[in-house]
């Protein structure tokens, strides 16, 4: 049977790659999408996996509104670095009809805690945003923390971060949220830049969607494209652009797709090293919560990615 899957997502170029992903892949049901900001507002990201949700021919996902900005503030802007990214849309300027429905009226945060209830640890939650509805939800429910199985993208051990020289992008957001996450949760998988920045994705690749003459493969290679251009200014070393997102939701299907250090985490809250993730000295010797990714199978993952979404794109909208 298909496991359950719930994407929080932050749409953005990278996470619609991830609900493509998930939607192609038979080992997982998605069960709903949860909106965050970051790339985009969280009104703008929830639009965004409606119209995608569309696109693919998922519209029976719900899609629910998680809180619009970090625990720690009262309001969120969309930073220039991500529109220049991901575009001011999140969809690299491409542009795809609204959905015919809107989100649902439930809360992104009541939904995960109620999906943890129902599905306990057959569920697992992949966040490619911020903490910050997970975050929450370990704060309403007192079984969350326990029950719920989660995938992350966001953080970064053993290398440099993307905003800041330590901080990644998902935790720089929202670090008091990541904070918690990493400590209060029972079974964390950190994916972060240590092993999404080894999966790349380049113009050869979306060359082969391009040619695959549908409007889905249009749309993907056209979005892909903007975010390999963005790479190119930004990271011009790579070559291509970091498949983080997608990332995530392959390794919460099959595990073995990496190795692991066993640790437990905590997230740096004060300046200057804000948005740091790192070992938790208060719990040394303590059963490790957290299992980060280290390294990673490119060549299969890539090759899984490509099969997957091609096959996704074949068909017409
Ligand atoms: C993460 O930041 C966002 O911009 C991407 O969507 C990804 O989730 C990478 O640091
Ligand atoms: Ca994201």
């Amino acid at each position: 049977m298909a496991r359950p899957l719930i994407l929080d997502l932050d749409t953005g170029i990278d996470d619609t790659l991830a609900l493509a992903y998930a939607l192609a892949s038979p080992e997982v049901e998605l069960i709903g999408v949860t909106a965050t900001y970051g790339n985009v507002t969280v009104e703008q990201g929830a639009r965004n996996s409606l119209a995608m949700l569309e696109m693919f021919g998922a519209t029976h996902v719900p899609v629910f509104l998680g809180p619009g900005h970090a625990r720690t503030r009262s309001s969120f802007e969309v930073a220039e670095i991500s529109s220049f990214i991901h575009g001011a849309n999140g969809i690299g300027e491409v542009e795809i009809p609204d959905a015919a429905r809107a989100a649902q009226d439930t809360s992104a945060v009541d939904f995960l805690i109620d999906s943890v209830r129902r599905y306990g640890e057959d569920l697992v939650i992949v966040p490619t945003g911020p903490s910050t509805s997970v975050a929450a939800a370990i704060e309403a429910s007192k079984g969350f923390a326990d029950n719920a199985h989660i995938v992350m993208m966001a953080g970064a051990l053993t290398v440099p971060g993307n905003v800041t020289a330590c901080s990644e992008a998902n935790v720089y957001q929202d670090p008091e949220a990541a904070d918690l996450v990493f400590r209060r949760a029972r079974d964390v998988t950190m994916v972060g830049l240590d092993v999404t920045l080894r999966t790349l994705l380049t113009s050869a690749d979306t060359a082969q969607w391009k040619s695959l003459g549908t409007k889905r493969g249009e749309v993907l290679a056209a979005l892909a494209d903007y975010y390999i251009g963005a790479y190119a200014t930004t990271s011009p070393h790579l070559g291509g652009c970091g498949l983080h997102d997608p990332l995530a939701v392959a390794i919460a299907i099959d595990p073995d797709l990496a190795t692991y250090v066993e640790l437990n985490l905590k997230v740096d809250t004060a300046a200057p090293l804000r948005g740091r993730t790192i070992g938790d000295e208060t719990r040394l010797g303590q059963v490790a919560n957290t299992r980060v990714a280290v390294s990673v199978d490119v060549e299969a993952f890539r090759s899984r990615f490509m099969h997957r979404l091609s096959a996704l794109a074949s068909a017409s909208s």
